[in-house]
């Protein structure tokens, strides 16, 4: 899989050279790239940002920069089929909210694009020729606002690309974590069976399989009306 992340602060993306991303970027399972903004400007300062017409507060991230950057990253020719082509992310707190089920429809896609605004936002013009490049979508990742895109996508990027097969080389722990089937994941534990006089569940130590999956299975339905009804409902 191809992603790419454009940004003005290229250097916050580092953080996925650690760990099981990076060693799926050594391995050559994800391609991952990330690119400047400021590198597709022209002028001795390197301008991202103008004024909103209309007015209103703060600045507006202007097109001209973006144009070339999708021209670059993405080239003239986009495939038409469904597959091969490009998905163009916007991350932004106006789209829709990233699920563990958008993760999963990501990761069956050969390249995706990060568009990473900051200040009050992008040039709207941007987003609609983006459309011409690739599929456009704008995601949020929660109800809060933050500073820029950069740290959305790492989160986003890491959401997709553990789902990618040989990315984690247990796939069998995708299987019974929290949202993998509309539920939170229940409680676990590891040695000592008695830490500090607190004790593991009994369940947990009696071998009985069928008791275990039905205790953790209660679990799970129980965390989640406590603390994540809303799931329970969708
Ligand atoms: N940019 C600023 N806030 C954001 C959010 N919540 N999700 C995605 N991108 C953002």
């Amino acid at each position: 899989m191809r992603i790419d992340a454009i940004s003005i602060f290229a250097q916050y993306f580092q953080a996925l050279d650690l760990s099981l991303l990076g060693k799926a970027q050594a391995a050559g399972i994800i391609d991952f790239k990330a690119h400047d903004l400021r590198d597709y400007t022209h002028d001795k300062h390197k301008t991202v940002d103008d004024t909103p017409y209309g007015g209103g507060a703060g600045m507006l991230m202007k097109p001209e920069p973006w144009g070339e950057a999708f021209d670059a990253i993405l080239g003239e020719d986009v495939s038409n089929d469904a597959d091969g082509r490009p998905v163009i992310i916007f991350t932004s707190p106006a789209g829709e909210v990233f699920k563990q089920a958008t993760a999963h429809e990501l990761a069956q896609r050969k390249h995706i694009v990060f568009a990473c605004g900051r200040y009050e936002g992008i040039d709207q013009r941007v987003v609609e020729y983006a459309a011409s490049k690739g599929e456009v979508r704008l995601i949020s990742i929660g109800d809060y606002v933050l500073n820029g895109g950069e740290v959305a996508a790492i989160a986003m990027i890491e959401a997709i690309a553990r789902l990618v097969p040989g990315v984690i080389g247990n796939a069998e722990s995708l299987v019974e974590e929290s949202h993998s089937d509309g539920l939170l994941e229940y409680p676990s534990y590891t040695k000592p069976a008695i830490w500090r006089e607190l004790e593991v569940p009994a369940v947990l130590l009696s071998g009985n399989h069928a008791a275990i999956a039905k205790w953790r299975h209660e679990q799970q339905v129980e965390r989640t009306r406590q603390v994540r009804p809303d799931l329970l409902n969708e």
